[in-house]
């Protein structure tokens, strides 16, 4: 396949078991800079040990990992990751402003262009007026913009979000996806995992995941083609049946 952008992304042929489970069973992908990368697939597919390992937190069994050209484990790619873990992990008795910031400074930034990234990453996921608050007085998906905010105040050229629109209600949903959009049109690249059928159709490309196996990949209306269906649920039925 020939591509326009280069490359952000490569994995190829990794596999991680944690005793008899196949968590990965030779995934291979590659991803483009400033794409928008969907990894659907249901629980237990092996979508969070993915992007871990992207993030050098899975140490693999097989297989390569390169992330912005850098081959893992290499801990200076941590500068241009930004990563989304599936349950928020924030400080519960910091206020908003003081966990983003935490992440500044975690990211090496000085504490007034942290103060000032703070600042810019409260305003994109919509939280300024909410930046004293303490967390643990949040909503949950107040608490997710917070962990997207962590996750995005270094200005990650790669942004990885592990079903960051899970317990999010419809409207903000939609707002974060907005936000993912701009990002991605501005060049970063976003991989994002989501059992959620209907918010796949916002990804340039999807990899469908399960038992720790790439089923398949491409945009949605070619994986509905692919399978001969209408909806992207059922692809994913027939795709996942034809492979076991
Ligand atoms: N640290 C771990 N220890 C033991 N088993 C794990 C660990 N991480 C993941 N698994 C197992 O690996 C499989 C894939 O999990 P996971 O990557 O979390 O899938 P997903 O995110 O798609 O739900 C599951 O069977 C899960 O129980
Ligand atoms: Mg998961």
């Amino acid at each position: 396949m020939i591509r326009a952008q280069p490359v952000a992304v490569s994995v190829e042929g990794l596999t991680k078991a944690y005793g008899t489970i196949r968590a990965l069973d030779g995934v291979s992908l590659t991803v483009g800079a400033g794409e928008i990368y969907g990894l659907l697939g249901p629980n237990g597919a092996g979508k969070t040990t993915l992007i871990r390992s992207l993030v050098g937190l899975v140490n693999p069994d097989a297989g390569t990992v390169t992330v912005l050209g850098r081959r893992l484990p290499d801990r200076t790619v941590l500068a241009e990751v930004g990563y989304m873990p599936q349950a928020p992990a924030l400080y519960a008795d910091l206020t908003v402003e003081e966990n983003v910031r935490f992440f500044a400074s975690v990211h090496d930034l000085d504490r007034r262009t942290g103060a000032q990234s703070a600042v810019d990453a409260l305003e994109l996921v919509d939280l300024t007026s909410r930046r004293r608050s303490v967390v643990a007085t949040l909503s949950g998906g107040m608490r997710q913009r917070v962990s997207l905010a962590c996750a995005l105040v270094h200005r990650p050229r790669l942004l990885l979000l592990d079903e960051p629109t899970v317990g999010v209600d419809p409207q903000l949903r939609a707002e974060l996806w907005q936000r993912f959009t701009t990002m991605s049109g501005e060049g970063t690249t976003i991989i994002v995992s989501s059992h959620v059928m209907d918010e796949a159709e916002r990804c340039g490309r999807l990899g469908l995941v399960r038992f720790g196996r790439m089923l398949a990949e491409g945009t949605s209306a070619e994986l509905r083609r692919l399978a001969g269906v209408e909806r992207l649920e059922d692809a994913f039925l027939v795709l996942s049946e034809s492979k076991s």
